[in-house]
Order: C-alpha cells, then sequence, then structure tokens
C-alpha cells in the first residue's frame, strides 16, 4: 500500500492515543487490519467492542450492521466511526424490516407466533435485531448459533431464523440433528412467503431466504475438484457456504475457528479453505509450513468489506484529528433499546 498513506495512518493513530480504539473483521484489507488494535470475527468484536468504555472514538473497519452493533454495545459519549457508509452487507439487505413484520403477521395468522423464538444472525439491521428482542429472540453468530438455536428450543417450538438461510439450515441439520423436512423456506418476496398454514404449523425451522453472496459462490464441484487436485486434502469451510458444500467437507466453522484451526494444523498438512479471500491470503502467508488454498478457482472478496481501504481510513483518522467525527453510525434508542435486549441474550448464551 501507498507508503504516504500508512505513515498518514501512523501519524493519525499516534496523534490520538487512547482517544481512539480501532475494530478490524477478518475479512478486512491488509493494509487496513494493520493499523486495528483488536481483529476478530463478528462475534468476538461484538464482544470487544465495549471493552474500551474510556476510547472516545470506535473507528470500525468492517461493515455497516457490525458498527450499528458496536453502537448499541458501547456507551452514549463513544462515537462509533465506519470508515466508508457504502460498506453495507448484501446478506443483511435481504431482510428488510417491513418485509419480516409481514412476515410475522402470516405466523401470526397460521397461529404459531406464541410458540415461535426468531433467531437473528449478526448480519442484519438494528431494526431487525429490534424485531427480535421485541418477540423474545436473540442475536447469533457463526460461533454460536447451535447455542442460541439450542437456548430458542428451550424456549419455544419453533424457529424463525433470519436472514441466512444456509446458516440456519446448517446448525439446525448438521448441530441439531433436525432433518432438511423441519425446515421450510420464506420467500419474502412471495405472497405469504411462498407458504401454506399448514406447512408453517408443521416445520421446526423456518428459515429467511436470504444468503451471503460471496459464501453463496463456493460449489459442491469446487469440494470435489480439490479433493482430486490435491490428495488429503483438509476442506475447511464458512457456515454461510450452501448446505451441499458444508456437507461435503470436513470442517465448518467461524472465521474464528477457521483461524485457530490452521494455527493448530501440523506441518506438511493441506487445506482448501471455504471463506473471504483477503484471510484465505493471509492465512496463506502466515503458514508457510502448510498448503494452504483458496478453495473456489474464481476470485472471491467481499466487495463492501474491501470498501474500508487505506485512503477511507486515513481520511476518518485525520477528520477526528481535526476534531471532525466523520461517518459516526448511531441507532435510534428505541431499536437500539431492543436490539440491544436481543444481543444481551446472545452474550449471555453459556460456552
Ligand atoms: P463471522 O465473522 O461470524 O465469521 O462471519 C463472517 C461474515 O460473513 C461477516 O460478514
Ligand atoms: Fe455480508 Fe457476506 Fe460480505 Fe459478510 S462476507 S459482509 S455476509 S456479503
Amino acid at each position: 500500500s501507498d507508503p504516504g498513506l500508512v505513515d498518514r495512518a501512523r501519524a493519525a493513530k499516534a496523534a490520538l492515543g487512547d482517544r481512539v480504539f480501532v475494530l478490524g473483521h477478518h475479512y478486512q484489507r491488509d493494509e487496513v487490519i494493520q493499523f486495528a488494535d483488536v481483529t476478530g470475527d463478528s462475534f468476538k468484536l461484538a464482544r470487544d467492542a465495549a471493552a474500551r468504555p474510556d476510547a472516545e472514538f470506535v473507528v470500525f473497519c468492517g461493515v455497516h450492521f457490525m458498527a450499528e452493533s458496536a453502537d448499541i454495545l458501547t456507551g452514549p459519549d463513544q462515537a462509533v466511526i465506519l470508515p466508508d457508509l457504502a460498506a453495507g452487507c448484501s446478506m443483511a439487505d435481504m431482510a428488510a424490516i417491513g418485509q419480516v413484520e409481514d412476515a410475522w403477521d402470516v405466523l401470526a395468522d397460521a397461529g404459531i407466533t406464541d410458540v415461535t423464538i426468531p433467531i437473528t444472525y449478526m448480519n442484519s439491521t438494528a431494526a431487525i435485531k429490534a424485531f427480535t428482542g421485541r418477540n423474545r429472540g436473540a442475536v447469533c453468530t457463526s460461533s454460536n448459533a447451535q447455542r442460541a438455536l439450542e437456548w430458542a428450543f428451550e424456549q419455544g417450538e419453533k424457529v424463525f431464523f433470519l436472514p441466512d438461510q444456509h446458516l440456519g439450515r446448517n446448525t439446525a441439520v448438521l448441530e441439531l440433528g433436525l432433518s432438511l423436512d423441519d425446515c421450510v423456506l420464506y420467500d419474502p418476496h412471495k405472497p405469504q412467503g411462498g407458504l401454506t398454514a399448514d406447512e408453517l404449523r408443521a416445520a421446526k425451522v423456518i428459515l429467511w431466504k436470504g444468503h451471503c453472496s460471496v459464501h453463496g459462490r463456493f460449489a459442491l464441484e469446487s469440494v470435489v475438484d480439490v479433493r482430486e487436485r490435491i490428495p488429503g486434502v483438509n476442506v475447511l469451510v464458512h457456515p454461510e457456504c450452501k448446505h451441499e458444500v458444508v456437507t461435503a467437507a470436513d470442517y465448518v466453522g467461524s472465521t474464528e475457528f477457521i483461524i485457530k484451526t490452521l494455527d493448530a494444523a501440523p506441518a506438511g498438512s493441506a487445506w482448501a479453505i471455504g471463506t473471504e479471500l483477503n484471510l484465505v491470503k493471509r492465512l496463506a502467508l502466515a503458514h508457510p509450513d502448510k498448503q494452504v488454498v483458496f478453495l473456489d478457482k474464481t476470485v472471491c472478496f467481499c466487495a463492501t468489506m474491501n470498501r474500508i481501504d487505506l485512503p477511507h481510513l486515513v481520511w476518518a483518522l485525520e477528520n477526528l484529528v481535526e476534531g471532525n467525527v466523520v461517518n459516526r453510525i448511531e441507532v435510534d434508542p428505541d431499536v437500539a433499546h431492543w436490539a440491544k435486549v436481543a444481543l444481551d441474550r446472545m452474550l449471555a448464551l453459556p460456552g
């Protein structure tokens, strides 16, 4: 990356000192992640966001829903900053609050809202998290989806899982032992979600029809292909991948799990990784004693994660030095209250 910009980022961070706390998700670019005080997956960053209550500015190098959650979990005097406001998430955009409220009405008409617990993946807007909190539900991330679903089945008989159908299905079937027939897919673009009241009443898990545009691209053929190319390869994928890909893989887990698994792997072992490319490239560099390859043949960055680049980070930091708080993410207080209820239920899950 541009040495001038690296120097400017360093100087701005030094000038701000303890007043700034920089968080970086594992999918961030190398040029950005080098300036993070803490790196992590979505869960670790949600937990760590409140770790520095003294910091006036929390600069979030990640995407919009993560910055919203950080705003909800940090103090009122702390400003959360997203260096590029266009860093959204296509999956979070697949569940609009109006659509979700309409779906809840459809579930009410089927007479099942009393026994249904909503669980929303972290990758959703604050409004969806607030809906979940208001309706006895919890947030989950890819590292605690199993515990969140087990908790939900202690509270009720059914789960309404938003917005990632793949994480919901993979967790229900592979971790909880439910069958594919226990899951139905609610399509917000069809009347009544494309489901009859009887189908809704028979289901154990109602999956929202959303997906990650990055992880959704990994195909079963890539798993078959890499096993042919690299005999003995271990296939390690993120649970946002399709069910057929996760089923064919050897290991499945969040970005933090992927990093720890590679750390613990013996020298000489071979790994094909199905997650975002910035992370896979860093893992390959960090493990020269192991063969680490990207699961797919096509390039697979998350375009919105990549929007946070060094020029945007420098711009945000230098503005803070000059006393201008740019790109602040502030969640409406009522939404924040109920979203926090759902986030706190996740943070209280055992383990
Ligand atoms: P985790 O950080 O939970 O692994 O999720 C990956 C992801 O897609 C974040 O946007
Ligand atoms: Fe959203 Fe997928 Fe990008 Fe994560 S990797 S921010 S889920 S589009």
